[in-house]
């Protein structure tokens, strides 16, 4: 039997898509705490739309889940349709996750970028939280992982669908010199890649003058590792929500 009654007034079964694994939980989003364990299943390659659909639909069906849920997607999102896919399958382009779970479940869905999803949880339960509103200034979460996605707030408010990932440092994709996975293919060491997330991070502090740098992804759970080679104005922390901010933050997006 599951757990966690599927109609309960705060709870929503977020669900974080990645390129490496695709993960699931039901979120209490007045708590911001898991309601049961999560429940993983690798990323199918190559990622696929149909596949990677049919997972939605297992970690759905594993949580016996028919209330609503929130999706958080590593692209471009605008009302449930992906504008882009930079590290999955071009084919995701133009798919509407939100009609796509509306047609394999009775689920209301709401989808947003992965990304915006961590930072949203941040902001409401995390390393965020002394800033999400009035008076709170700029902060800007920054997810180092498969890619880099960043989540930009204003006194709380979230301007959706950032990509600052994919801005140009010497000629190159910024997240393909600072990437967690780029420290992983090319056997980095962290003081190697440590100066490249910081000369990413001094170029997003030139052009958007932060109050607060959250960085996240799994990286941010040894950020004694790599901070030391950062040299910016603002303050740096790391995400204290590490893995649970993704399935969080996902489950937010249904009350936006
Ligand atoms: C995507 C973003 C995403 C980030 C982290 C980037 O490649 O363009 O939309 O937020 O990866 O997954």
């Amino acid at each position: 039997m599951p757990k966690v009654k599927t109609k309960d007034k705060n709870a929503v079964l977020g669900i974080d898509i990645g390129g490496t694994g695709m993960k699931g939980a039901p979120v209490d989003i007045e708590k911001g705490v898991l309601l049961d364990d999560r429940f993983r299943i690798d990323t199918p390659h190559p990622p696929r739309p149909e596949p990677m659909l049919s997972v939605i639909g297992q970690i759905i069906e594993h949580f016996k889940w028919t209330g609503r849920v929130g999706c958080g997607f590593p692209g471009v999102m605008k009302k449930g349709e992906v504008f882009t896919a930079a590290n999955l399958s071009k084919k995701w382009i133009g798919v509407n996750i939100r009609d796509e779970i509306d047609k394999m479940s009775s689920c209301e869905a709401a989808v947003i970028n992965d990304a915006d999803a961590a930072g949203l949880a941040e902001m409401k339960f995390g390393a965020g939280k002394e800033r999400n509103g009035k008076g709170g200034g700029v902060v800007v979460m920054v997810t180092l992982g498969t890619g880099i996605g960043t989540a930009v707030f204003a006194d709380g408010q979230l301007v959706h669908n950032t990509e600052l990932g994919h801005i140009e440092i010497e000629g190159k994709d910024a997240e393909k010199r600072a990437a967690a996975s780029r420290k992983e293919k090319d056997n980095l060491s962290w003081k190697k890649w440590g100066k490249k997330v910081n000369k990413y991070l001094q170029t997003m502090e030139m052009l958007l003058s932060p109050d607060l740098f959250i960085i996240g992804g799994g990286v941010s759970k040894k950020p004694e590792r790599f901070f030391k080679y950062i040299d910016v104005r603002a303050e740096l922390v790391a995400a204290s929500m590490h893995n649970e901010a993704g399935i969080v933050g996902a489950a937010l997006a249904i009350k936006l």
